[in-house]
């Protein structure tokens, strides 16, 4: 795994996009894994900025999320679909076909789960692959315990999780139980990996994914069996952390 130290969560974004924005110009049919959360917004605030300003060109791309919560309508603010529709595909010139998520509202989940397995690799798999981690090493919403073979699955949430997530909800009660995930294995098949890594919540998991044992107990651990894994952390991420690179 590749490591690059950044001073902030700023510093991270741009220099994340700095990586992205180099991959669309290399091949503009790229087909791109995309995550949520805190971690990667200021990633798609830098990819905005860019296609602005100088017209980085996402018509040809394809994208692919890592999940969605069960339950939950393309509509509402909390749902993945919303957070991506806002934070990124509503501002740069990505056709609404070429992007996907997982549906969390399918008539039947295991048949979805199946379906996006398969759209992923009839479109050629994905090229790179963004990633956060939880702070219980969590990738997608791949819980400790996941088997690394799983293909996309349905997964109840740790409380853990529903606890980091609450943040962006009324209360905790309205924080879903389930979502949908690309499994690990899925993700392990992206030709490439970009992971991100910002602030002290997330040190112990770094301290944990660095120095370690790969285990199905730290999911972000499998990592280390992927050729081609870029990780940007900033420094309260790392503090107190010794990288042997
Ligand atoms: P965060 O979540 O970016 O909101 O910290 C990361 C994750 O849970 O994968």
């Amino acid at each position: 795994m590749n490591i690059i130290q950044v001073k902030d969560y700023a510093e991270m974004s741009k220099k994340a996009a700095e990586l992205l924005i180099k991959k669309v110009k290399a091949n503009p049919s790229i087909n791109l894994g995309l995550a949520t959360g805190g971690t990667p917004k200021g990633l798609y605030k830098e990819l905005i900025h860019d296609h602005t300003q100088n017209g980085t060109s996402y018509q040809k791309v394809t994208t692919f999320n890592l999940d969605e919560y069960i339950g939950m309508k393309a509509n509402n603010p909390n749902s993945y679909h919303y957070y991506m529709a806002d934070a990124l595909f509503n501002h740069i010139d990505i056709p609404a076909q070429h992007t996907h998520l997982p549906n969390g509202r399918a008539q039947n989940n295991e048949q979805e789960c199946i379906r996006y397995d398969q759209l992923i690799d009839s479109l050629g798999g994905i090229d790179l692959q963004v990633l956060g981690i939880g702070q219980n090493g969590h990738i997608g919403f791949n819980e400790p315990g996941t088997p690394f073979h799983s293909p996309t699955h349905i997964v109840k949430l740790e409380e853990s999780t529903r606890q980091a997530n609450a943040r962006y909800f009324n209360s905790i009660d309205e924080v879903p139980t389930h979502a949908i995930t690309m499994g690990i294995s899925s993700i392990m098949k992206s030709k490439e990996i970009l992971l991100l890594v910002s602030g002290e919540s997330k040190s112990e998991a770094m301290q944990k994914l660095l120095h370690g044992e790969i285990s199905e107990d730290f999911p972000a651990s499998i990592l280390k069996n992927h050729p081609c894994v870029t990780i940007i952390a900033d420094q309260k991420a790392l503090s107190g952390i010794l990288i042997n690179s």
